[in-house]
């Protein structure tokens, strides 16, 4: 459907409005240079804001959760402080999700690596809303680097006093532990990820009960994206008006898109929700390569969205909503550009073999299903299935998603549903080009 544009989608974004200042490391990672771009400002002020108070902001600001999901962030916190749990002796966590692995997204490891302390400062200011003592942050183990420079910041803090006994001068206390993962995809799924933190194979639990019920070592527990958590003081410094004045209701607030494939300049960038696909890409990608006319389709929020062709991405908003309403998602805002030289097939195949690889394997959907959906695309690929496999496909796809423990059986369902539901004339010429070319070859073989 052609989208109508944003009514409060006034402007792009200026420089004065990003939360990242130092996405492209313009100056240190360090406290001192961190502080000096007005991270640390007023935290003590914050923390001595009551639960509600600094919830209710949150959720004034309509900011949805950044890890994929977009569930609206003010409302998950306040799960924590369900009354009647005041009296309860359990403590309670956050745990920051650093495990980005969804293909195509790289914005939690920007800021990590070049604004450590905008998510160290988020962990503190996020965290006493929830009433937690302390954060777990688990770092995807490739991210080494990552890790070595959130360590050191959040030494720094420690030094500082902003963290530990007293942090900030608030009277609570608070800390802040680094764990670093393995390098399973499936961790970053919530429950899977804190079954990896407390030391077992990362295999994701069913829920309910959700974390906020019963998570880290039987606690209520938060687990919650980078970004997420790495705004949060922004937004309560600025006010949740400021916030929602970028993008759409429902959708609002600032961004990070990473922009890869067919571009001229892949980059990753903070803007408006609910930009215009085409703007993004013009504007902060330096276009598609060869021009928007050689544009074939556009993978918009990570590799579990399903692919949009061309005709759909000249009017796309990059919202919730916006994608939703063509059967895609924002998920991480991973928006991977394919121009006409791509197979799309192929690419849609790729994925399937890097699913079935990350499969845990508990849930039989996924985990034979992973495995089948990989070899018929494997055949879909060199043309060698049949046209009525298609619809099999369609089918398979259809009793795998909603039968899963975790999302990652809508994972691998999702993108094939995309590429049947757009591309089929393309699956269908494949099947019948190879079938005239064995077609040929065996009457040239009679010959
Ligand atoms: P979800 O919709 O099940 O949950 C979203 C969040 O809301 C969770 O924290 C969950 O605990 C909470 N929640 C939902 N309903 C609740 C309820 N009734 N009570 C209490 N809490 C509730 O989605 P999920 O599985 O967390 O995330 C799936 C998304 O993750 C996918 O759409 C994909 O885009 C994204 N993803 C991101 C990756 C990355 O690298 N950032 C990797 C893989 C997937
Ligand atoms: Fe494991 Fe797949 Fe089931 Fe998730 S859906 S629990 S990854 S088998």
């Amino acid at each position: 459907t052609v989208q109508d544009a944003p009514a409060s989608h006034s402007r792009s974004l200026h420089d004065k409005d990003r939360i990242f200042t130092n996405l492209y490391g313009h100056h240190g990672a360090d406290l001192k240079s961190a502080m000096k771009y007005g991270d640390w400002y007023k935290t003590k002020e914050m923390l001595l804001k009551s639960h509600d108070w600094l919830i209710g902001e949150i959720k004034a600001s309509g900011l949805r959760g950044r890890g994929g999901a977009g569930f609206p962030s003010g409302m998950k916190w306040s799960f924590m402080n369900f009354k009647g749990w005041e009296n309860d002796t359990k403590p309670r966590y956050l745990v920051v999700n650093a495990d980005e692995g969804e293909p195509g997204t790289c914005k939690d490891r920007e800021i990590m690596r070049k604004d450590p302390h905008k998510l160290i400062e988020g962990c503190l200011v996020a965290g006493r809303m929830m009433n937690t003592t302390a954060a777990y942050i688990y770092i995807r183990g490739e991210f080494y680097h990552e890790a070595t420079v959130l360590q050191r910041a959040i030494q720094e803090a420690y030094q500082a006093g902003f963290l530990g006994k007293n942090a900030c001068g608030s009277g609570f206390d608070y800390d802040i532990y680094l764990h670093r993962g393995m390098g399973a995809y499936v961790c970053g799924e919530e429950t899977s990820l804190i079954e990896s933190l407390e030391g077992k194979p990362g295999k994701p639990r069913l829920k309910p009960p959700f974390p906020a019920a019963v998570g880290l070592f039987g606690c209520p527990s938060t687990v919650a994206n980078v970004e997420t958590i790495a705004v949060a003081p922004t937004i309560i410094r600025r006010g949740p008006n400021w916030f929602n004045q970028f993008g759409r209701e429902r959708n609002s607030g600032t961004k990070l898109f990473c922009i890869s494939g067919h571009v001229n300049n892949p980059v990753t960038v903070e803007e408006s929700m609910s930009i215009p696909l085409r703007e993004l890409i013009d504007k902060h990608a330096g276009g598609v390569k060869g021009g928007w006319d050689n544009l074939k389709a556009v993978i918009p929020g990570g590799s579990s969205t399903p692919i949009l062709p061309k005709k759909i991405c000249d009017d796309q908003l990059m919202d919730f909503d916006g994608l939703k309403d063509n059967q895609s998602g924002l998920g991480t805002a991973a928006v991977i550009v394919m121009d006409q030289s791509t197979d799309v097939v192929r690419a849609i195949s790729r994925l399937s073999k890097f699913y079935h690889h990350e499969s845990c394997g508990q849930c039989t959907p996924c985990r034979e299903g992973s495995k089948w959906t990989e070899q018929i695309m494997h055949r879909f690929e060199k043309g060698q299935a049949r046209e009525r496999e298609i619809d099999m496909m369609q089918e398979l796809t259809k009793q795998v998603e909603g039968h899963t423990i975790c999302a990652l059986g809508e994972a691998f369902a999702w993108p094939i549903q995309g590429l049947i539901r757009h591309f089929r004339p393309e699956l269908e010429e494949r099947i019948r080009g190879h079938a005239q070319r064995e077609g040929g070859e065996a009457m040239a073989g009679g010959w």
